[in-house]
């Protein structure tokens, strides 16, 4: 049996049909200038989620950071979810970078809704700190890959616009939402004011990102992505990937929220569970009965890998390497094991 990787869908390698595109890709310098291959995949992202240009980057963690440092000053505050990847997994950066503190909410299983924010929002006096922006997260990663309402978007810009707060959104794993919401990106249209998107997750590249932006911010926001370290060279190879994703593995997501359920569904019946969290994308998180770290150990011998998300909980994440033989092992070995 091959080892099934169940750790994250970050650990995707390029097929063979993303090679031959990465390989054919006219390059330039996107530092000096542009990089054709590069602006054309900044170009498709920013047209279909209405954005003016898109900053192509090495990392999700980069492109969330950038956005952080544009719409905010050191001093001011971040409202966001108390499980939000910039607080639990971006090294500090909101700090470190932008100078700012994170104003956490209890959303539900990741998502805000406008009254929460409504809340959270400082008085304008020298006492607070200054409420500078919202950032939201689509799907919620810790959450377990839920998905926000657009409804509830909608709210949260309306009470943005009146507050007059720019609202970002992390959209690591913006596909997997809009493909089990079945939203279209163009209902996206005007609802932030940055937005990044990964394509080395579930859309299988082994790099990159892209950070959408206005005019009024793309300057600064190469400066700050140079200053980072994220002007990339020949990047065209890499975004040649990313073009490749876009326009083949976008459907197939289905399939990832598909064996998700169908392993959440496995371990439902499985004596060493205790709780499922029923997902929504392709991630699912549970609760063992056992030791987390030993279970990861069971598991691990027996060829799955799979990683603890704190708390007791334990997380899997499906993705395009993970065939429905994989979940009929999954289903063989899950049941057999003796914790
Ligand atoms: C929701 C979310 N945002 C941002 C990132 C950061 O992406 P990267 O690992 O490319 O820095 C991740 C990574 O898993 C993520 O899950």
């Amino acid at each position: 049996m091959k080892r099934i990787d169940l750790r994250s869908d970050t650990v995707t390698k390029p097929t063979e049909g993303m090679l031959e595109a990465m390989m054919k890709a006219v390059v330039g310098d996107d530092v000096i200038d542009i990089d054709p291959t590069t602006r054309a995949l900044e170009d498709q992202l920013a047209k279909e989620f209405g954005f003016d240009r898109g900053l192509f980057c090495p990392s999700g963690t980069m492109a969330n950071q950038i956005a952080l440092m544009l719409h905010t000053r050191p001093g001011d505050e971040i409202i966001c979810d108390a499980l939000s990847h910039i607080y639990w997994y971006e090294g500090g950066g909101p700090a470190a970078n932008a100078g700012v503190s994170l104003r956490l909410l209890p959303g539900e299983r990741g998502c805000l809704t406008a009254d929460l924010v409504a809340n959270a929002i400082n008085p304008e006096n020298e006492h607070a700190a200054r409420t500078a922006l919202i950032s939201l997260e689509n799907t919620a990663n810790k959450a377990g890959g839920t998905c926000y309402d657009l409804d509830d978007i909608k709210a949260i810009r309306i009470l943005a616009n009146k507050q007059k707060l720019p609202v970002h959104l992390d959209g690591a794993r913006l596909f997997n939402a809009l493909i089990a919401k079945g939203q279209k990106p163009q209902q996206y249209k005007g609802l932030f004011d940055t937005m990044s998107i990964c394509l080395s997750k579930g859309l299988g590249c082994p790099v990159g990102s892209v950070l959408l932006v206005n005019n009024a911010q793309y300057n600064e926001g190469r400066r700050i992505r140079k200053r980072l370290g994220g002007g990339m060279r020949q990047s065209g190879f890499l975004a040649a990937a990313g073009l490749y994703a876009l326009n083949n593995n976008i459907e197939r997501l289905q399939e990832d929220h598909q064996r998700a359920e169908a392993l959440a569904n496995i371990l439902t019946e499985c004596d060493w569970v205790k709780q499922v969290i029923k997902p929504q994308t392709n991630i699912v998180i549970f609760y063992p009965y056992g030791e987390p770290d030993n279970i990861i150990k069971l598991l691990n011998d027996a060829g799955i890998d799979i990683i603890a998300m704190g708390g007791g909980a334990l997380r899997l994440v499906t993705h395009m390497h993970i065939s429905d033989e994989d979940v009929d092992n999954c289903r063989r070995i899950f049941s057999k094991l003796a914790v």
